[in-house]
């Protein structure tokens, strides 16, 4: 395998061929660090890949979110691939069957699952999601739209089952974004539930708060998408392989993820 990848890098270091990869703030897989530089954990991550590959590229944000098909169009980064705006689209974008129809995905790089996030103090009385799912006192909810939502309204598991049809009875249970989901556990009456690497990486900045997994798989994966039958699949895909059989992946996860609370 690891003399695959030098081939590669040979092969490819000689051309310089240089490619517009689109991606998308949301610390810590991308952010701004100043006005123009991006930096984060995916930056990180395509830097590692393109040293084995010998791609170089330039980066650009996507001018409305991630991608979904909105009426037979496809918005965000998915849209830029599909409009030829972008050979690459790298950030935390989730891979599922709806996007795999119109572009290629690498394999994963990264794995998430679905936590709650919640005020320390809350925890004398919550520790686990079935306490949460067993109690009317503090409410919670998710995110209006996303996948969190598509993950509760089609699972299996009793515990979540109950705690949708608790979440779905109160329109007020929905926030809209992260920030309105701050404000709401900030005032002590709410918990929110969502993705869990993002959480993670609120709880270790916001030193009050704390996550609760919920136990279930981490069954949520990104991947780096590609326009179908990209020629740069192959030698992504093989560079991932590499990064993650070499511990980089876990480093660079460890690296972003770092907790600043004692
Ligand atoms: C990549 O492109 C940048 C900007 O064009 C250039 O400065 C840099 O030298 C290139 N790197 C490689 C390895 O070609
Ligand atoms: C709900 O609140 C009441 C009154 O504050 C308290 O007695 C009860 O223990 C709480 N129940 C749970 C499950 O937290
Ligand atoms: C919905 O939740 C809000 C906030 O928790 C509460 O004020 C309101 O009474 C609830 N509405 C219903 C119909 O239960």
């Amino acid at each position: 395998m690891k003399s695959l990848i030098v081939f590669f890098g040979l092969l490819f270091t000689t051309s310089y061929a240089k490619y517009r990869a689109v991606t998308l703030i949301n610390p810590p897989f991308v952010q701004k660090n100043g006005e123009e530089v991006l930096e984060g954990f995916c930056v990180d991550l395509m830097r590692q890949v393109t040293q084995l590959n010998g791609h170089n590229f330039s980066l650009y944000l996507s001018p409305n979110g991630y991608g979904f098909n909105f009426h037979g169009k496809w918005t965000g980064m998915v849209g830029e691939l599909l409009k030829q705006r972008a050979d690459i689209a790298v950030a935390d974008l989730t891979i599922n069957s709806d996007r795999k129809a119109v572009v290629d995905f690498s394999t994963p790089f990264f794995e998430s699952g679905i936590s709650a996030l919640l005020l320390k103090s809350q925890t004398n009385q919550i520790r686990s999601w079935s306490d949460l799912a067993n109690q009317d006192n503090i409410s919670f909810g998710i995110l209006e739209s996303g996948p969190t939502r598509r993950a509760f309204q089609s699972s299996e598991d009793p515990v979540i089952r109950k705690m949708w049809r608790m979440i779905s009875s109160n329109s007020s249970n929905f926030v809209i974004s992260y920030t309105d989901a701050l404000r709401r556990i900030t005032s002590g009456k709410y918990i929110f539930i969502g993705e869990s690497s993002h959480n993670e990486y609120i709880s270790g900045h916001r030193c009050d708060l704390t996550t609760i997994d919920s136990g279930l798989p981490h069954d949520r994966r990104y991947g780096i998408a590609f326009p179908k039958n990209s020629p740069l699949l192959q030698s992504f895909n093989l560079a991932i392989n590499h990064l993650k059989a070499n511990g980089i992946i876990s480093e660079l996860r460890r690296k972003w993820w770092r907790s600043q609370c004692k």
